[in-house]
């Protein structure tokens, strides 16, 4: 994750400058620091810094000084404003200027080391997707399978659109990758893209979150805040769960897509607003519309461009590449070579339903590559409940009812419990699921 990752801290203040580097340095990255813009400049040239993280004020030139020099000089540099006075218009300014991020002194160590993964994490799509002449390699996102074939092209067509785009799928199946994917091959690509995630947002604070407020419009809002659609100007705004998204919000959400424009809470200033809506949910929103719980109007401005994103277990034999993908990927981290995985494991991995999907596999794949200190990995050290679910290999005596009540209750965990897309699965038809379900039970094989 935080492989080859050079960051350069500036900031006149000494014990700013050491809680980076207390909180940095042990995540892996690479942590220069200097207390003056003017020093930090040659360094830029030096030592091929990946992110800038700069204070605002200081005493001769400034953040924005250096926010400007960056830009000027390094596009590919990231940067992330520390601000350490109420300058939230400064933290605006800066953001338009081309900071990434920007962190409110005094700042907690998730609040710092989660700007610094989003920013690594733009800057790794960056080098994925500006690999000179061949075209970005599936963007960056593993997958060989038809299916994901079909999403690939569909983010291109996206990307090369300014449509807004609906993604849909289980949860942890890369739809999150997905926005970014197209966010950053769009014209968007140098303005932010700013997640937000609708079911964190409580519904007294909507109007606020989204659209800021100014100082002392409300009892608590001591200082003004810029909102996201602000901080998405120019750019993409990924309107993640957005079927968990409340009434209220769905009508807010709805007026500014329709208007173009925003007023922040406490003024009766319009601005205008430019941006890109992607969102996902891992609902069915064409159900939501017709239970009446999800509104139509909003529904079809977002779902112009759709993308669904497959199960894992309807990705064939990409389980494997995602294998290897995330072997490597954290035996990196961990300075180590990659463990094999015997034969059964790699079975029992094959055959295990996915519920969690790719999310799933890559927590169990960074659990074994640190816990796991013999290679290959073998089935023992597989999670009891992986390991006891397995059919008994070799065992030919089971019953064909037998093999196939296994084969439903598998098919219905991996499409949690949605009954029509099992019976797609199972290539039978909803009545004859019906009935063979009914028969499980009658039999008492329906309990665990
Ligand atoms: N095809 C893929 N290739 C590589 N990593 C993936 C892929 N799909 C998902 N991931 C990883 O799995 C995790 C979950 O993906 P995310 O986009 O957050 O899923 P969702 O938003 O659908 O819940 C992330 O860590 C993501 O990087
Ligand atoms: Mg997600």
């Amino acid at each position: 994750m935080s492989d080859d990752i050079r960051i350069l801290a500036v900031d006149d203040s000494k014990s700013t400058l050491e809680v980076l580097k207390r909180n940095l340095l042990p995540e892996g990255y690479e942590v220069y620091t200097c207390e003056r813009v003017d020093e930090a400049l040659p360094l830029l040239e030096e030592l091929d810094i990946d992110l800038v993280i700069t204070d605002y004020r200081m005493p001769q030139a400034t953040g924005l000084d250096l926010i400007k020099h960056v830009r000027g000089n390094h596009p590919d540099m990231e940067i992330m404003m520390i601000t350490g006075y109420p300058s939230i218009p400064g933290a605006v300014e800066a953001i338009k200027d081309g900071a990434g991020e920007y962190l409110a002194k005094p700042f907690t160590t998730e609040e710092l080391l989660s700007a610094v993964e989003r920013i690594v994490s733009r800057l790794q799509q960056r080098r994925v997707f500006s690999t000179p002449d061949t075209p970005p390699d599936n963007f960056g996102i593993i997958g060989n399978s038809p299916e994901m074939a079909r999403v690939f092209r569909r983010i291109g067509k996206a990307a090369a659109s300014d449509a807004n785009v609906l993604i849909s799928g289980q949860s942890g199946t890369g739809k999150e990758l997905v926005a970014r994917a197209v966010h950053y091959n769009s014209d968007r690509r140098s303005a932010s893209f700013v997640p937000v995630n609708c079911t964190a947002i409580p519904d007294s604070l909507v109007e606020s979150e989204l659209f800021g407020h100014v100082k002392g419009a409300f009892t608590g809002a001591k200082e003004a805040r810029a909102g996201f659609f602000e901080i998405a100007h120019g750019g993409s705004i990924f309107l993640d769960e957005i079927g968990d998204a409340s009434p209220n919000m769905q009508a807010k959400l709805l007026r500014v897509i329709q208007a173009k424009e925003f007023t922040k809470v406490g003024s009766s200033r319009v601005h205008r607003v430019d941006t890109r809506i992607l969102a996902a949910t891992h609902k069915d929103l064409k159900q939501m519309v017709a239970e009446g719980t999800f509104r139509e109007d909003l529904f079809y401005r977002i779902n112009v461009v759709d993308i669904t994103v497959p199960a894992l277990c309807e990705r064939g034999d990409d389980i494997l590449l995602l294998i290897n993908y995330f072997l490597t990927k954290f035996s990196k981290g961990m300075h180590r070579t990659p463990p094999g995985l015997s034969d059964e494991v790699l079975h029992a991995l094959q055959r295990h339903p996915w519920p969690g999907n790719v999310r799933e596999l890559e927590n169990l794949i960074q659990k074994l590559v640190v816990i796991v200190d013999h290679d290959p990995i073998e089935i023992t050290d597989l999670p009891d409940a992986m390991r006891f679910s397995l059919p008994r290999e070799g065992n030919v005596s089971r019953t064909l009812a037998e093999v196939e009540y296994e084969h439903i209750r598998n098919v219905l965990s991996m499409t949690r419990d949605n009954k029509t897309r099992a019976a797609e699965v199972l290539g039978i038809n909803r009545k004859t699921l019906r009935e063979k379900l009914k028969r499980m039970e009658e039999f008492g094989g329906g309990e665990e």
